[in-house]
């Protein structure tokens, strides 16, 4: 081959390969055409295997376009790769982008049940007066929870409790809070100032008002000279803080068989203001507890001497009081556990 046509053609090569660099739209692409000009079976590789047949003098000489061919291609391929480089790393950028004023996506979070956030605000309102949070087992003994309370086991107040029995002979599900009251006076000395919140169990028909599963929260005190009338301050105290300062409350005279005299505590009806409605059956009052004088019998069943101390307990169920704050009509609605009622507190 002559030296002039190795030359054009070694031109025209160069001419292409600039061309296919600037087409190249990818770094793929941009790979192939790098293999095709200058790879060792490339097209550059080929036409200088011709160097041979040209004469010694001109040999160098197209040796030495050769290499300006090869070294303009390699700059173009470089200069190629590093701007596409920057488009996609821009490309990256943009994709990946984060805008830092957007509003966060809101977490779930779970709130406490209504009837647990009852209970801790009694706590609250009864932690102003000295009460002190205890709590008890849910399966007691039988003699807790009945013959200490002054229930024998023929009595015929045992009626008022349907009872869940377990297969242990002598240990039940408790139907009430009230030996806690046992507990506590086993475990301290006067004054004793106690509160036991707890869940209770009774061998019941469900309705809206009853639940077979239901909390209660039971307070008991006992000191040198505690009257009735430091129940019903304390009472009155509660009552206002739970349902508002200027509700009127009152005792009337009730029966239970671990308290003497025995009452049941009215507040004012929180639905009607004391007008007389279907929620309070037209009389203005609800009942929200049972309380008393703690039955000398009580007292020295939980090893206190009964001519020293005098004590008086109550208890109240969560439940009840849970509905009366919220206006809620059925007891049921607290152990569905359905989200659209729960998500509301
Ligand atoms: N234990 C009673 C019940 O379950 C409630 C009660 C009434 C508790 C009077 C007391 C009380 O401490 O003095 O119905």
């Amino acid at each position: 081959m002559e030296f002039d046509t190795l030359a054009k053609r070694l031109a025209t090569l160069r001419e292409e390969g600039l061309q296919a660099i600037d087409a190249a739209g990818t770094v793929d692409a941009l790979e192939a055409v790098s293999v095709a000009y200058l790879g060792r079976k490339g097209e550059l590789k080929t036409l200088l295997g011709g160097i041979g047949q040209l004469s010694a003098p001109d040999r160098p000489r197209v040796g030495a376009i050769g290499n300006e061919v090869r070294e303009d291609l390699e700059a173009a391929m470089h200069a190629r790769r590093e701007r596409m480089g920057e488009r996609e790393l821009e490309a990256r950028l943009v994709a990946e982008s984060v805008d830092g004023t957007l509003p966060g996506r809101p977490l779930s979070r779970g709130s406490l049940h209504p009837v647990i956030e009852t209970n801790r605000e009694i706590a609250r309102i009864f932690g102003q007066f000295g009460f002190v949070v205890y709590e008890g087992p849910e399966v007691e003994t039988e003699v807790r929870n009945f013959q200490a309370l002054n229930i024998p086991p023929d009595h015929p107040a045992r009626d008022l409790w349907d009872t869940l029995y377990t297969d242990v002979p002598g240990y039940l599900l408790r139907t009430h809070t009230s030996p806690g009251q046992i507990q506590v006076m086993e475990l301290t000395r006067p004054p004793i100032r106690a509160l036991l919140p707890g869940r209770c169990f009774r061998y019941e028909a469900v309705d809206a008002s009853h639940g077979f599963e239901f909390f209660q929260v039971e307070g008991l005190m006992v000191d040198q000279g505690t009257t009735m009338a430091d129940l019903r301050g304390l009472l009155d105290a509660f009552a206002h803080a739970m349902f508002g300062a200027r509700r009127a409350t009152r005792f009337r005279p009730g029966y239970y068989p671990f308290t003497e005299p025995s009452v049941a505590f009215d507040v004012q009806c929180v639905v009607c203001d004391g007008a007389g409605c279907s929620a309070c059956g037209r009389t203005g009052w609800m009942t929200i507890l049972g309380a008393g004088m703690v039955h000398p019998v009580v007292l020295r069943n939980g090893g206190l001497d009964p001519e020293r101390f005098q004590g008086f307990a109550f208890g109240m169920g969560s439940e009840r009081i849970t509905m009366l704050r919220h206006g809620i009509h059925d007891i049921r609605f607290f152990l569905e556990n359905d989200l659209r009622f729960l998500e509301q507190f």
